[in-house]
């Protein structure tokens, strides 16, 4: 909650106090170089114990409240039929109102089964924006994304409340150029993921649903990011100032053929789920559960993780609870911004996101500049961020490497996990770094795996930058670690 102190100067205050805690290691500067070598220069392969603060991402690592840890000893460990299942239901009804519901073990599994058997070969799925796994599980299906973002989403700094918002000219013009029998579905995206975390308007999504649904177009919506996408309906969008987020929460899922969600966000627990209005959707979805995630009454979940679930989407419609996380990444943005550090802007959900574009805009985009500045600020800091850029795109079919439209390092900020202290110690890192950005040099794969290569590959530095990064960093913080 925002909180005034004597100097006028506004604090996140925690609305929740730390009673179970995790040991951190810092290790000096000469281990991590040592450390991101050992991963192949790609964070996603880094040891935990080796990273201080890790911010790859907030799928998984969020901080559970006492009640979603009491609901867990509650669970109903039966393959069918389990009471777990119900009241997992019953919570998802509460939630987004009279809904028929599939559990799958998280939000791929999701996309799997949608993807599965809703996209035939040479159709379009169009999409404010793809996330990694969308777009790998639609044209795995012999499907093709066609993003219609509105131009601002793309841009690294702009004044736009909600630059997730589908372009809808854009979304006309598809259709019309497209064919409606060749579009496999409109998926839009709440907190848009790969573009800073952004969320869509209310006005913006009712209107291009509508469009869509006018012209016989399946409609989907991706909640794994929900919460964030809430708090700036709530905040931004006049319309919504005095509404609940349950009120809030109901009309979105209300609008869509289908919803899905990665329960390893939304919700704070580790699962998924798809959902539907339409008892037709839901059974030809259904045959896939069971084929590839488990029976219709766990999904692939744990009974303790769906009841864990049951309590975090509940407590997702609390505003105190949401809040924390942009107002974290609103600090961190600020505080990266009075160090001239260039950062998306507006701060959204999800986490601070920094322009690698121009943080390390001396080096050659073909050697990856967000990955090296992922490389760069965890040996500057300890600080495990994660690429969104270049590296996170596949090849083109001509072997080519796609230069992403964005190359961003993602700061995520799980929810409730760090402090006010953690935050400011980031940002500090990042001003030292952006000091000495000079230093930081490109990076060329050893290893490259041909789908998502984000995950497993590994890279070498083009010179002994780190290294060198790591002698200016001693010089300046001497035994500090
Ligand atoms: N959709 C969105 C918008 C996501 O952000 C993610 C995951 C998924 C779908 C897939 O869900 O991981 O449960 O299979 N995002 C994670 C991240 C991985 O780090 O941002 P999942």
């Amino acid at each position: 909650m925002p909180i005034r102190f004597r100097s006028g100067e506004c604090i996140p205050l925690e609305m929740h106090k730390v009673r179970m805690v995790q040991r951190l290691n810092l290790l000096p500067v000469e281990d991590r170089v040592k450390a991101s070598q050992e991963a192949g220069n790609n964070t996603f392969l880094l040891k935990n114990c080796d990273v201080f603060l890790d911010m790859l991402t907030d799928s998984g690592v969020n901080a559970m409240s006492q009640d979603q840890y009491a609901a867990m000893m509650l669970a109903d460990d039966s393959y069918a039929g389990s009471e777990t299942f119900y009241r997992l239901e019953g919570a998802i009804k509460e939630v987004f109102g009279d809904v028929h519901f599939l559990p799958a073990h998280q939000g791929r599994a999701c996309e799997n089964i949608i993807s599965q058997t809703f996209v035939k070969p040479g159709q379009t799925a169009l999409m404010n924006y793809h996330f990694t796994t969308t777009r790998a599980h639609i044209t795995r299906n012999g499907g093709k994304v066609v993003e219609i973002v509105r131009k601002e989403g793309l841009e690294v700094k702009s004044d736009l409340p909600f630059k997730g918002d589908v372009d809808i000219p854009r979304l006309r013009s598809e259709i019309d150029s497209i064919d409606a029998a060749n579009i496999a579905f409109l998926r839009i995206e709440a907190g848009t993921n790969l573009i800073g975390g952004q969320p869509v308007s209310m006005a913006n999504t009712r209107e291009a649903v509508k469009i869509a649904k006018d012209a016989g177009i399946l409609t989907i919506f991706d909640a794994s990011l929900l919460s964030d996408n809430l708090y700036f309906i709530k905040v931004r969008e006049k319309e919504f100032a005095d509404k609940s987020l349950n009120d809030i929460t109901r009309e979105l899922g209300s609008l869509f053929d289908i919803t899905y969600f990665s329960a390893r966000k939304l919700g704070c627990a580790r699962g998924g789920g798809i959902f539907t209005p339409r008892k037709d959707l839901y059974d030809a979805m259904l045959g896939l559960v069971p084929l590839f995630e488990g029976f219709i009454t766990y999904g692939g979940m744990s009974v303790r993780e769906m009841e864990a679930l049951a309590v975090g989407l509940r407590e997702s419609m609390d505003f105190n609870v949401i809040e924390q996380t942009p107002l974290f990444v609103d600090a961190l943005a600020r505080e990266l911004l009075a160090a001239n550090i260039p950062v998306v802007t507006p701060a959204g959900g999800l986490g601070c996101h920094v322009d690698a574009m121009e943080f390390c805009e001396h080096v050659p985009p073909t050697q990856y500049r967000s990955g090296a500045l992922a490389v760069a600020a965890y040996i500057a800091g300890g600080v495990r961020g994660m690429e969104r850029g270049t590296l996170s795109e596949d090849r083109g079919a001509d072997g080519e490497d796609r230069i992403a439209e964005m190359e961003l390092l993602r700061l995520a900020v799980p929810k409730r996990v760090f402090t006010l202290s953690h935050v400011k110690y980031v940002a500090d890192r990042l001003a030292w770094l952006h000091e000495n950005r000079g230093l930081i040099g490109g990076l060329r794969f050893t290893f490259e795996p041909k789908i998502l290569r984000f995950f497993f590959g590994r890279l070498e530095p083009v010179s002994d930058w780190p290294q060198k990064l790591a002698d200016k960093f001693r010089k300046d913080f001497g035994e500090s670690l």
